[in-house]
C-alpha cells in the first residue's frame, strides 16, 4: 500500500477509560433515529469483506459465526459486507441477487439479532460493480486480447520505418517485441493500462452496451435486492455509492458520459437518485433505506469535499436516512498488479486514505477524515435537514468518539479494524472494562489478507488458543477465524 513520504510513526492516543456511569452518561451510548428505526447507541461496525462465503455468494456458517461474533458486542449497528446485487459470479463475493439467497441471509439476519439480544440494527450494504480482469501475461495480450487497429500499423510503421507484414499474427508478433518506451507510442493510454494492469470497464466506456444502459437497469436490481434485504429480515440496506464501484464512479467528477448522467454534478447524482428512489418505493418504510459514499475521491480529477457536501445536500433532501462517509479507495491509483492478479483499489493513496495506518503524515491516521463528515454534516444541517452522518477513518478510542460527537462532526462513530481487533470493545467500555480492549494497531495485516481475498483475520488474535476446543481455523490451518470470547478479568 502507498504511504505518506513522511512515515511518521504514530503512537495510539491514549485511552481514558470512563466509569460504567460516565459511559452511561456519553454522547456515544445514547439512542438515535435511523429513518424509521433506532439505534440504541452511536456505535457502528461499518462494511467488511471477511472473504467467508462460498464461490457461488451464498451465506456459510462461517459467515454466520462471523456476524454473531461482531454482533455480541452489542453495537448501535452492524453493516454486511458490501453483497452483489446481480445474479452473476462474482467469486466468494456475498451476493443477494436472486430469491435463492434470500434463506441464507435470513439465518444471518436471525444470528445478529441473537447475539446482539435485539440490541443492533442491522444493515447490509449493496454492491454493484463492473467487470475487471487480471493483469495478463504479455505474449497472451499481444497474441490474443490487444484489438489491433489502422494505428498501430501506423505507429509501428513510423517506428520501424520498412513494411509491416500483412499477416495479422505475424503483426502482433512484431507489437510484443517493442521495448516499454516504444510500446508508449504505439498503444494507446488505454490499452497500455489493459497490459500493465489488465482491462477493467468504466462507467464512460458508452461503446458497451450493458454500460450504457446502467441507468435504465441498476434502480430495478437496487430496488430488487433490497426488498430481499427485507424479506431476510434486515432493519435496512446500505447503498455502496463509495470506493471504486460502479455508483461511486457515477458521482466522480471523472464521470464524463453524455447521456444525462454524467458531466456536472447535478448529472451525476441523477443515477444515484434514481437508485435510491427506486429502493425506497420498494422498501416503503419497512426498514431503513441509507448510503455510503466518499468525503473525497483523493484521485488526480476526482471529486472533493466540495462535491461531497453538495450530494450530501441532494441525498438528504431526496429523503435518505443515513450518509455514511468514506474516503478514497479507487482504481485510478492502485498499483500495478502482478502478472496474473487483478488490479486491487487500496493499494494507492486513495487506499491510503480509506484505511489509513500509523505510518503517515503529520496529521497521523486518527479520526483522519472527521474534518470532511464535518464539512458534509454542516452544509446537511445548514440546508434544513437532520439527516445522521456516520463518520470513520481511525477512530479507537472512547474520549475520540465521544469529542468527535460533541464537536458535532457526526451522529454516529464507525471503527471498522478497531471491531475487527476487539468486537467486545463497546461493550467493555460500557462495562467500564476498557482497560481490557485488544487495541489495534493500524498496521494493515487485516487489509493485506483482504487484498489477497484470503479469510480476514487479526493478528492479535488469530494464533491465540488455537487448541481451544470448538475454534474454526482459516483454511491455511494456522489462524483461527473467530476473536476468542471476552473473559472478564477478575
Ligand atoms: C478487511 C476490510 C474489509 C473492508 N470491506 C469494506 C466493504 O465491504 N465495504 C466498505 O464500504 N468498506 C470496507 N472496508 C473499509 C472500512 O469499512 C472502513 O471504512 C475503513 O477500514 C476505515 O475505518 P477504520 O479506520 O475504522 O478501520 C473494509 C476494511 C477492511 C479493513
Ligand atoms: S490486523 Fe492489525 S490493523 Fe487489522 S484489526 Fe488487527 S491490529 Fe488492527
Amino acid at each position: 500500500m502507498w504511504q505518506p513520504p513522511e512515515r511518521i510513526k504514530h503512537e495510539r492516543p491514549v485511552a481514558i477509560q470512563p466509569t460504567v456511569a460516565e459511559a452511561a452518561a456519553a454522547r456515544l451510548f445514547q439512542p438515535i433515529a435511523i429513518g424509521p428505526r433506532t439505534a440504541r447507541t452511536r456505535t457502528w461496525i461499518p462494511a467488511m469483506v471477511p472473504w467467508r462465503a462460498t464461490e457461488d455468494g451464498f451465506v456459510t456458517p462461517d459467515v454466520i459465526a462471523w456476524y454473531r461474533r461482531f454482533a455480541e458486542g452489542k453495537p448501535g449497528v452492524l453493516v454486511v459486507e458490501a453483497t452483489g446485487i446481480r445474479d452473476i459470479p462474482s467469486g466468494p463475493l456475498l451476493r443477494i441477487g436472486h430469491d435463492r439467497f434470500v434463506d441464507g441471509l435470513s439465518e444471518l439476519a436471525r444470528a445478529v439479532r441473537e447475539g446482539s439480544e435485539g440490541e443492533t440494527l442491522l444493515f447490509i450494504q449493496l454492491i454493484d460493480f463492473l467487470s475487471i480482469r487480471r493483469r495478463p501475461p504479455r505474449d497472451k495480450y499481444f497474441a490474443r486480447f490487444l484489438a489491433v487497429t489502422e494505428r498501430h500499423r501506423e505507429r509501428l510503421f513510423a517506428l520501424r520505418g520498412h513494411t509491416l507484414p500483412e499477416d495479422e499474427v505475424a503483426l502482433r508478433a512484431e507489437l510484443a517485441k517493442l521495448t516499454d518506451a516504444e510500446l508508449r507510442e504505439v498503444l494507446t493510454a488505454r490499452e497500455l493500462e489493459d497490459l500493465e494492469r489488465g482491462y477493467r470497464e468504466r462507467v464512460t466506456d458508452m461503446h458497451l452496451p450493458h454500460v450504457a444502459e446502467l441507468p435504465r437497469v441498476l434502480p430495478g436490481l437496487f430496488a430488487d435486492a433490497a426488498e430481499r434485504a427485507m424479506a431476510a429480515g434486515f432493519d435496512g440496506v446500505e447503498l455502496h455509492y463509495a470506493h471504486a464501484y460502479t455508483m461511486a464512479s457515477f458521482l466522480s467528477a471523472l464521470n464524463t458520459r453524455d447521456d444525462g448522467y454524467g458531466g456536472p454534478r447535478e448529472q451525476r447524482v441523477r443515477l444515484p437518485r434514481e437508485v435510491l428512489a427506486a429502493v425506497q418505493a420498494r422498501v416503503a418504510g419497512r426498514g431503513v433505506v441509507g448510503c455510503r459514499y466518499l468525503s473525497d475521491d483523493v484521485i488526480e480529477g476526482g471529486n472533493r469535499v466540495e462535491d461531497a457536501a453538495w450530494f450530501g445536500v441532494e441525498l438528504a433532501r431526496a429523503g435518505i436516512d443515513f450518509l455514511s462517509i468514506s474516503k478514497g479507495g479507487k482504481f485510478e491509483d492502485a498499483k500495478a498488479p502482478k502478472v496474473g492478479w487483478s488490479a486491487y483499489p487500496y493499494t494507492g493513496q486513495s487506499g491510503y486514505e480509506c484505511m489509513p495506518t500509523i505510518y503517515s503524515d503529520a496529521r497521523g491516521p486518527f479520526g483522519r477524515n472527521a474534518p470532511l463528515a464535518a464539512r458534509i454534516r454542516g452544509d446537511v444541517r445548514a440546508a434544513g435537514f437532520a439527516t445522521p452522518v456516520v463518520a470513520a477513518g481511525g477512530v479507537c478510542e472512547f474520549d475520540q468518539a465521544e469529542a468527535l460527537l460533541e464537536r458535532g462532526e457526526a451522529d454516529l462513530v464507525a471503527s471498522a479494524r478497531q471491531s475487527l481487533a476487539d468486537p467486545d470493545w463497546f461493550a467493555k467500555i460500557r462495562a467500564g472494562r476498557g482497560d481490557e480492549i485488544r487495541r489495534c494497531e493500524y498496521t494493515n495485516y487485516c487489509e493485506a489478507l483482504d487484498q489477497q481475498h484470503k479469510q480476514v483475520t487479526c493478528k492479535l488474535w488469530d494464533r491465540v488458543d488455537l487448541d481451544e476446543p470448538g475454534a474454526a481455523l482459516a483454511s491455511d490451518g494456522k489462524r483461527r477465524l473467530l476473536p476468542p470470547r471476552w473473559r472478564r478479568a477478575p
